[in-house]
């Protein structure tokens, strides 16, 4: 049994998605869950006596662990070669059209051994986890194959057994178009749905699964296709949506109930009121903006007014947000889209969790995992500030120190 008792700290819970301080707080902690928090003056000596190990925080600003909702850090090989072609006025969906982008990407990890791929994911992981992040979402979607795809997942699973963090994988079959079924996306989608969906289920290789739907990538019809197949097999859904045009995406993974709808650059206000009605997250990706160069920023204010949760992720890839810091997206999510520092450590925590559909996290109250990070910092101003460099002091995942 493990006991600890953190003291002296200033804890933002973010319960509710609100950013609160408790000044001079204690946490008591037992078996990685949380036991009690409030003001130390509350606290009583614990019931039955019974040591613990107690850790000063020393005044030090306490977050939840940070969860990273939407990463792709399982590839191989890089696209320098199509951010030069960008920086000399090709567009993203032109080097997509072209052959490059995605594909390029699906070549690489396809011919990567395993101890190669798993080496490359690791190292982007350990990048993410320096910076505080307790929760991980992987995605597959380079593999685009079925063996591939499920080696991904294998992948990204194994991660956890030697990386103290937990991980949620995804299947992202519906990334894009295989170069063997060109000119036949529909067939493509069948496999998606017949043999990479009912594999990765009966294998226990994923938790939800998640599609592109855009011009460049699969329609609305195809995407409906790959809902109703995860739905069968019990799978929950998210949805790259309206990234880059308005197509109805964040309505569509609203019908169905998603976890999250992420990008939502073009979503208008249909999309975002069926957002809310169906308590969708919207998970913003700073990165991907920025790196693309669009003009667009995601419809912010209507997400607030219409009361729909605003998550902030990596989207770490290697086309369009080649980033594995979390906290740089918290100072984009403020300089690009306008939101609030403490909106941004609600999206980097409580929000993240419920994008995941996890609600044993992504705040600090009794009952849930202690996992958290301690801030050599006065305020979320400050986390949010920097570009690069700060790094929690202390981390602690599930009820142990890490660092
Ligand atoms: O989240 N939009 C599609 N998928 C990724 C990009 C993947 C890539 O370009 O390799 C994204 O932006
Ligand atoms: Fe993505």
């Amino acid at each position: 049994m493990t006991r600890t008792l953190l003291v002296n700290a200033r804890i933002a819970t973010m319960r509710g998605g609100r950013y609160s301080i408790i000044d001079d707080a204690a946490m008591r902690m037992q078996d990685g869950r949380i036991e009690w928090i409030g003001p130390a003056r509350s606290l009583a000596p614990r019931p039955g006596g019974g040591g613990e190990e107690a850790f000063d925080a020393q005044g030090a600003l306490v977050t939840p662990g940070l969860v990273d909702c939407h990463t792709h850090l399982v590839y191989a090989g890089d696209r320098a070669a199509d951010f030069e072609m960008r920086l000399a006025g090709a567009s993203y969906a032109d080097i997509a059209r072209a052959g490059g982008g995605i594909v390029s990407t699906v070549k690489a990890t396809r011919a990567a051994s395993n101890a190669e791929l798993r080496a490359v994911s690791a190292k982007r992981l350990e990048a993410l986890m320096a910076e505080g992040v307790t929760t991980v979402e992987i995605k597959s979607g380079y593999g685009l194959d079925v063996e591939n795809e499920l080696r991904c997942l294998r992948i990204a699973r194994s991660l956890a057994a030697d990386h103290r963090v937990s991980i949620c994988t995804t299947l992202l079959g519906a990334h894009a178009l295989p170069p063997e079924f060109a000119g036949r996306a529909d067939d493509y989608i069948d496999a998606v749905c017949t043999q990479m969906i009912p594999r990765a289920a009966a294998e226990g290789l994923a938790s939800a699964v998640d599609a592109f739907c855009e011009t460049i990538a699969f329609s609305n019809a195809q995407v409906r296709r790959v809902f109703e197949a995860a739905r069968a097999h019990g799978l929950a859904v998210k949805l790259h949506a309206d990234q880059l045009s308005d197509s109805g995406g964040a309505s569509l993974a609203a019908q169905f109930g998603a976890l999250s709808a992420d990008h939502l650059e073009h979503a208008g206000e249909e999309g975002v009121a069926s957002l809310a009605a169906a308590a969708t997250v919207a998970v913003l990706l700073p990165g991907a903006y920025y790196f693309l160069r669009e003009t667009k920023a995601p419809p912010v204010e209507l997400l607030r007014e219409h009361g729909v949760p605003m998550a902030i992720a990596t989207d770490c890839n290697p086309g369009t947000s080649p980033s594995t810091s979390l906290l740089t997206m918290m100072n984009m999510a403020c300089t690009l889209f306008r939101l609030t520092p403490e909106e941004a450590l609600a999206g980097a925590t409580c929000h993240g969790a419920a994008a995941l559909g996890l609600h044993d996290r992504g705040t600090l109250e009794v009952g849930k995992r202690a996992d958290f990070a301690v801030w050599d910092v006065e305020s979320p101003a400050h986390l949010a500030w920097q570009i690069a460099g700060l790094r929690p002091s202390v981390i602690f995942f599930d009820g142990k120190r890490r660092s």
